[in-house]
């Protein structure tokens, strides 16, 4: 009785497509294009000031004219949109959060000279109240400081009809309310912005990970030690997500958004597959801080672990990704410097 051959190579070889950069290209299934990049920006008051934010190295504040210029590049760079960020004067800030739909408030002078300027470049807006309350809470908070849903839903469509009247394309709200997403269609409808978009953040997480996004608006101060768990998801859950997106949809969101980015990437993927729906991720400030922290201390390489990070995103699912490493990310596409 002869024993049967042992064959002594492996028949398939997955190395075989590994071993040139044309076979890798070849069989690459996910791919990283500028067209995927949003580039989040924050703006201040003023002229020529531009402002560093120590916790988020190479981020700058603008005020609108040196942004003008950050638009430019933008587009000469491919980047499809912008996501703004306003930079409040602590003596503007206030318990109802008034500053957020005033019609000639930092936000909204900024879309109409960004829509003036450069027309083809989306501008996104968020809709939330945290960089015009005294407290740093997205809403209006009652005498225990609890976040109150209803009454911050009538100013959050106050704000998102006033950036939408002053030309944004897409209304982003940030805020966790209930019953928002609907809220503000039907403002939008009943206005006439047929086509304003509103991309939701769907799945918005209570995360420490905002940090240094906090610094940047200013907000971190006025929070002080208390957070956002009362609105923002647990990190904990993933079902609830879903829950989330799917309420978002049915109220009439165009395009959902999950946040943070990596650790958060089993939810990119279970939300993508299961709704099929345009999907948005937010790689935040606290990954970026992370990112330029080991960089700069030469422990990691930084353009390298950049790139893979964000194809990571797009391999679970992200259509865009929201990114302080937009410019960076599409000069290196470019192939430029
Ligand atoms: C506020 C808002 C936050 C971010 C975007 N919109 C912070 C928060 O919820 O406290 C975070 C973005 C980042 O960390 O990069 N509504």
């Amino acid at each position: 009785m002869s024993t049967p051959t042992r064959r002594s190579f492996p028949v398939t070889r997955l190395r075989r497509n590994r071993a040139d950069d044309f076979s890798r290209r070849l069989v690459r299934e996910n791919r990283l294009s500028v067209d995927n990049l949003i580039y989040p920006v924050f703006v201040l008051e003023g002229e020529n000031r531009r402002e560093a934010v120590p916790s988020m190295p190479g981020v700058e504040r603008l005020s609108i004219d040196l942004l003008l210029e950050q638009a430019a590049e933008l587009v000469a760079l491919g980047i499809p949109a912008l996501a703004l960020f306003p930079v409040i004067a602590p003596e503007d800030k206030n318990l109802s959060a008034s500053g957020a739909w005033d019609s000639r408030g930092l936000v909204q002078r900024t879309v109409r000279a960004l829509k003036q300027a450069q027309p083809e470049l989306g501008v996104i807006t968020d809709v939330a109240l945290d960089p015009f309350t005294s407290h740093g809470q997205d809403g209006i908070i009652d005498h225990d400081g609890y976040v109150m849903n209803d009454v911050t839903v009538e100013a959050l469509v106050n704000q998102a009809l006033s950036h939408a009247d002053a030309g944004a394309d897409i209304v982003a709200p940030s805020d966790m309310m209930d019953g928002r997403v609907g809220a503000i269609r039907e403002a939008l409808e009943n206005a006439g912005y047929v086509n304003t978009r509103i991309m939701a953040y769907s799945a918005k997480y209570a995360s420490s990970y905002y940090g240094p996004f906090r610094d940047a608006i200013g907000s971190a101060a006025n929070l002080g030690k208390s957070d956002k768990s009362t609105y923002q998801m647990d990190p904990a859950n993933a079902d609830e997500a879903l829950h989330e997106v799917a309420m978002d949809l049915a109220e009439g969101a165009d395009m959902v958004m999950v946040k943070p980015g990596m650790p958060y990437l089993d939810i990119v993927y279970r939300v993508k597959h299961e709704l099929k729906v345009p999907t948005f991720v937010y790689q935040v400030s606290g990954e970026y801080a992370m990112h330029m922290a080991a960089a700069q201390n030469g422990w990691l390489d930084g353009d390298k672990v950049m790139m893979e990070s964000l194809v990571a995103m797009r391999r679970a699912g992200a259509d865009g990704i929201l990114t302080y490493f937009a410019v960076r990310a599409a000069k290196l596409l470019k192939q430029i410097d």
